[in-house]
């Protein structure tokens, strides 16, 4: 039987926690501070939850160097797939917002108002358009969501990156062939693909705002790569990641959204106009305004996933006093140490994504050993499970192998698993 010692796990979500945390954790789900009654078993309500979120908010912020005067950070529960939803919802709506203000002084303020919808209608046919660049499994997943929600008239394909690698993922197509839409409601990526291994090698400039201020509204799916590397906070509108890669266990998903698409800056539509436009309507826990406005408790949330998140935290902030930075560098050696690894044997590993793209936290091979991929990648997971190297297997759609080298996973961890990668290659 093995103990948590013996193990580096691998996994690309659910990934490993710390232990000092899971014990911090564990004996706080028993008794938490000396009141008797374990964390997940206190009201939502209670002083001590909303301590609880705003210490992890706070510390988030410092972490990440968010300025908080400008960002809302919310805890939300439908995870990564239901922001693929929420953002949709969420930035059409101040997209409608925006148009209905630009009608009103068209029109003047006291315009008949079946005269404002019948103008809005018409706005929204000829020119609301969403962008989405997709370059990995989980950007086409939200594209997809959004065509589904919105239908695709609404939904535009800004890039495919399969389109110029022979119908795979794998690399990031340049950002001039880009077919950005004018205004559009949003730009969408992934800033690391999880599955596909493809990370953005920085922000894309071509997105970047202007001088004044304006530009692109931005959105961005950090699940996999939150709180692994320094980022401009200030470019996005959006960006949303699930805890349960970098930042705690399973059940809390976090969006950091710009105030001014929030009341009193930007209020959303109502149902009525909405229904009116043909438009979809956000079910009440995807809203932002209304989870911001509730400080993340307009339903019971489970405040034991943001204590973890927290932990976590509080973990990241005492081992590094540069903050993210610090974190940055580790990740880097380590993804560094492991792509050195399989480059130095090509005749024994293919490293699936181009290098120019190459994500530093899932870093995806194939085993050619021998000219049997599936015999040779049977036997490199058997035998890094028996050195304790486990959750390897890539993910079912695409195969393969994947390390996923998550800010838990000690440099040790990293380095013994160089030394397998080098040593089955030269069995
Ligand atoms: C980059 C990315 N986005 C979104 C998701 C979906 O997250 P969830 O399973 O929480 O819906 C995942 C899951 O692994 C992911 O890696």
């Amino acid at each position: 039987m093995p103990t948590r010692a013996d193990i580096t796990y691998f996994g690309a979500g659910p990934a490993a926690l710390p232990t000092d945390v899971l014990e911090t954790a564990a004996q706080a789900l028993l008794n938490y501070n000396n009141t008797g009654l374990g964390i997940a078993e206190h009201s939502h309500r209670s002083e001590l939850a909303t301590n609880i979120i705003n210490e992890a908010k706070a510390d988030l912020a410092t972490f990440l160097d968010i300025p908080t005067d400008e960002y809302e950070t919310i805890f939300m529960q439908a995870g990564g797939t239901g922001e693929f939803a929420a953002s949709v919802y969420n930035l059409v709506g101040a997209w409608v917002a925006r148009q209905h203000a630009a009608v009103l002084k068209e029109l003047g303020a006291d315009a008949d108002e079946a005269k404002v919808v019948e103008a809005l209608r018409k706005r929204v046919q000829s020119r609301l358009k969403l962008d989405y660049i997709v370059t990995g499994g989980w950007s086409l997943k939200a594209y997809q969501e959004a065509v589904r929600l919105l239908g695709p008239e609404y939904v535009n394909l800004a890039a495919d990156a399969r389109t110029i690698n022979d119908g795979k993922f794998g690399k990031i197509p340049d950002q001039s062939t880009w077919k950005l839409s004018e205004d559009a409601a949003l730009v969408y990526y992934c800033d690391n693909e999880t599955v596909d291994g493809v990370e953005f090698p920085e922000f894309p400039s071509v997105l970047a705002p202007r001088a004044d201020g304006s530009g692109p509204i931005v959105v961005a799916d950090m699940s996999s790569n939150i709180l692994s590397r320094r980022f401009p906070v200030r470019n996005y509108s959006l960006l949303f990641f699930g805890a349960q890669k970098n930042l705690g266990c399973t059940g809390v998903t976090v969006a950091v959204i710009k105030k001014s698409l929030l009341p009193p800056n930007t209020v959303q539509p109502t149902p009525t106009l909405l229904r009116k436009l043909g438009l979809p309507i956000p079910p009440i826990i995807l809203q932002y305004e209304t989870i911001a406005k509730n400080n993340s408790l307009y339903n019971t949330l489970s405040i034991f996933d943001v204590y973890i998140a927290g932990q976590v935290l509080k973990k990241l902030l005492r081992t590094f006093p540069d903050k993210v930075d610090g974190q940055q560098k580790v990740a880097e050696q380590k993804a560094n140490l492991l792509y050195a690894a399989l480059e130095a044997h090509p005749d024994v590993y293919r490293i699936v994504p181009d290098k120019s793209v190459r994500s530093k936290m899932n870093i995806c091979f194939r085993v050619t050993k021998g000219g049997n991929i599936d015999e040779a990648e049977k036997a490199f997971l058997k035998e890094a499970t028996s050195r304790g190297l486990t959750g390897l297997k890539g993910h079912r759609s695409v195969g393969g192998i994947r390390a996923s080298n998550y800010n838990s996973i000690p440099l040790e961890g990293a380095q013994n698993l160089a030394k397998f990668i080098e040593d089955f290659a030269k069995a």
